[in-house]
């Protein structure tokens, strides 16, 4: 029998007593309908090689390929779904993404026409503190908001920016800067509707260059800090606390989620991976 025990807070459910290498078609079904319920599912003491990962990852639906690294390949060459997010350095080279920064609220790669549907973090090494990573739920930040603001934004889209990674370093082949309406990314509406739920959601993509498209800069830098003060102030947040085993598994087209910083000196090492999206955000 799967148990899953919910977070207590707005999202997030703690999932037990599953055989991931021997999961029959009910249990994945159990495990897909608790997903789409609480948003964000962890699962605690895993044993997982790339290969169970990835094979865990696809009941979800196809993969996304890691990006290629500096060195012209993926991070783990016999295996291009992984993607590594590490502070290590080895032989004078990092290892992963993201070091050992803060990561600002972001949902994953919306600055894409389909961006992904779902993204697996699992935790290898885990420092001792800090690194805890916090997910929001976008459907409880959308219902919050005043009925004035949601006949305000109901039509607009905003334009997501790709240029920078969620710990703020410029991706390679980018500007610094570009005026908002060449900046480079795709637009979505503010207000989506979840394909497979029906909800809706607020969907921000991340504050950093984001354009209301229509608007002037000023004007939409106005209402952009407006909804982002309240999603920022939004209680409808919960904070993994790592452990060496824990995968966790969130739902990319309802969620944010952001990182705390840590130690350098420790070691946080983690694998990933990232199931397409098969649609459009659409309201
Ligand atoms: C991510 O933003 O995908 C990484 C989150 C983390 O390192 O905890």
């Amino acid at each position: 029998m799967i148990k899953i025990e919910p977070t207590g807070e707005s999202l997030g459910a703690t999932i037990s007593n599953v055989d991931m290498a021997n999961l029959d078609q009910s249990a994945f079904d159990e495990i897909h309908a608790a997903w789409l319920e609480h948003l964000v599912l962890r699962f605690r003491g895993q044993t997982l090689d790339d290969t169970s990962l990835a094979a865990f990852s696809r009941r979800f639906g196809k993969l996304d390929n890691a990006p290629i690294g500096r060195g012209g390949d993926y991070p783990i060459p016999d295996r291009p779904e992984i993607t590594i997010i590490s502070n290590i350095i080895e032989d004078g080279k990092a290892i992963g993404g993201l070091g050992n920064s803060e990561a600002v609220w972001h949902s994953d790669m919306t600055y894409v026409d389909m961006p992904p549907k779902a993204s697996l973090l699992y935790g290898m090494e885990i420092p001792n503190t800090g690194g805890d990573t916090w997910f929001c739920n976008m459907y409880r930040v959308y219902e919050d908001l005043p009925e004035a603001m949601k006949t305000r934004i109901a039509g607009l889209r905003c334009k997501h920016d790709s240029t920078r990674t969620s710990s703020g370093s410029l991706r390679t082949g980018f500007a610094e800067q570009y005026s908002p309406e060449e900046q480079p990314g795709e637009d979505h509406p503010l207000i989506v509707r979840h394909p497979e739920t029906s909800r809706q959601a607020l969907y921000l993509g991340r504050r950093r260059n984001a354009y209301i498209v229509g608007m002037s800069a000023a004007d939409s830098d106005v209402l952009l800090d407006e909804i982002w003060d309240h999603a920022n102030a939004s209680p409808h947040s919960w904070a993994q606390k790592w452990a060496v085993g824990d995968l966790v598994l969130w739902d990319n087209r309802c969620t944010m989620h952001r990182r705390d910083g840590f130690d350098d000196a420790e070691r946080r090492l983690m694998h990933r991976t990232q199931v397409q999206g098969d649609i459009r955000p659409a309201t």
